[in-house]
């Protein structure tokens, strides 16, 4: 695996190379840009899904906003010739201090989904966290990516039995590391979708990781009690049932006849999450695996602290990109704060809001080990499928780089020894 140095000139150099030859990159390197064209290319309610946030959207505000109130301060005249972005995470090292979030529901960016986002982190050895809500189930993903490095996100289902097999599969899929998502024990309020009355997992979409898992299956056998709402019959519900029957696994028509699509739906609505997990519920956890724990929505310095006591491996800042809960704190704003309670006893991850390499090395230079990326790869993933998301990392990567050595810093570690000046 190139572990990245010195990359970002040959990159730099492509680009105007072919540009000169009349040839331009497939994705815009402008942000606003690359949301547009994701944008236009996708359905509606897949925008309103993946584009949205909650409430008024004030915490994908503070997200970005809080970049803008850091500033780097170059030094100049220290050689930065050599430059080197790889880091060490949980043992390995990657190329540049960065990785792919998890993101549900990647079918409706694009049809490859999970998989075409696998193949391009594995490619480049940027670590894919396979998300709980994801549309291609882990092993097909794992089985793609050698032995390039991968996470799982867990969302902590009612059956404990569940939670338990989806944590054996992550272990079989060789992941690094369980990522606990703890900020959507339920959905946010999310006006976007509200207006557009779209969920796609009511669908069917979003729940391979269920419709491929054993004590799934076996749950979805027991007798459904659950009360059911009252729901006229419509052209929209006929297409809502044919697509949970087309997206379960195997024929159509036998899916049709045996009703396992809407049952598949019903049975993941009532077991998706559980809003009453508390921190005496983490040992369950340790009892199950033997990989790094990861806690993500960690946004305040006391439950840092309070995961350290419970010997978790990992604290990742993140507010689910804005998500979850209107007016919550910026998660590079989270950042100075956890990273003094955490004292570098563990790694620090951190997501939400990050466009570019500057802001990656804002993060560093407050304390993180290393950044999520969700959003902008899902919008090159809409935009040209792996081949996008691949360019899409080049480009971060190269970024990086630049911004580290004309900041005056010839690798990571200089970057978290690096000052910010804070201010409008
Ligand atoms: C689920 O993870 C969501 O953010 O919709």
């Amino acid at each position: 695996m190139d572990m990245n140095k010195n990359n970002a000139l040959n990159r730099q150099r492509t680009v105007y190379v072919h540009g000169a030859a009349g040839i331009r990159q497939t994705l815009p390197f402008d942000y606003a840009r690359l949301e547009q064209l994701a944008k236009d290319k996708m359905s509606p309610e897949a925008w309103a899904y993946i584009a949205g946030g909650a409430g008024r959207e004030s915490t994908m505000t503070a997200n970005t906003g809080g970049f803008d109130r850091l500033h780097i301060v170059p030094r100049m005249l220290r050689n930065v010739e050599q430059r080197d972005t790889s880091t060490n995470l949980f043992g390995q090292l990657l190329p540049a201090p960065f990785f792919l979030a998890p993101i549900g529901v990647l079918e409706m960016a694009h049809p490859a989904a999970d998989l075409a986002v696998a193949k391009a982190a594995a490619a480049l050895g940027i670590p894919y966290i396979f998300s709980n809500q994801a549309s291609v189930p882990m092993e097909t993903c794992a089985h793609e990516m050698g032995d390039a490095p991968r996470f799982f996100q867990l969302y902590w289902s009612r059956s404990d039995e569940l939670v338990a097999s989806f944590l054996q599969r992550a272990t079989a899929c060789r992941c690094s590391g369980i990522v606990v998502t703890l900020d959507t024990t339920m959905l946010g309020w999310r006006p976007r979708d509200l207006d557009m009355a779209s969920l796609p997992f009511l669908k069917g979409m979003g729940i391979a990781q269920y419709t491929s898992d054993p004590v799934f299956r076996k749950i979805m056998e027991q007798p459904d009690t659950a009360p059911r709402p009252k729901s006229a019959i419509t052209w929209e519900a006929i297409h809502t049932l044919f697509s949970a029957t087309r997206k379960y696994p195997g024929s159509f028509w036998e899916n049709l006849r045996n009703g396992v699509g809407l049952r598949a739906v019903r049975t993941f609505i009532g077991l998706y999450s559980r809003p009453n997990i508390t921190w005496a519920d983490l040992p369950f956890l340790r009892k199950h695996t033997d990989l790094p724990i990861i806690l993500k929505g960690i946004l305040h310095p006391d439950d840092a602290r309070k995961a350290l006591d419970y010997g978790v491996d990992g604290i990742y800042i993140s507010n689910h990109g804005g998500r979850q809960v209107d007016g919550a704190i910026g998660a590079i704003e989270a950042l100075p704060g956890i990273a003094e309670a955490v004292r570098g006893k563990v790694p620090i991850l951190i997501d939400s809001g990050f466009r570019g390499g500057a802001d990656v090395f804002k993060a560093l230079a407050r304390g993180a080990t290393a950044v999520g990326i969700g959003r902008p790869y899902c919008y090159a993933l809409a935009l040209n499928g792996q081949a996008g998301v691949e360019e899409l990392l080049t480009n971060w990567m190269a970024d990086f780089e630049l911004t580290m050595g004309l900041a005056g810093c010839k690798n990571v570690d200089e970057v978290r020894n690096t000052n910010l000046s804070e201010g409008r």
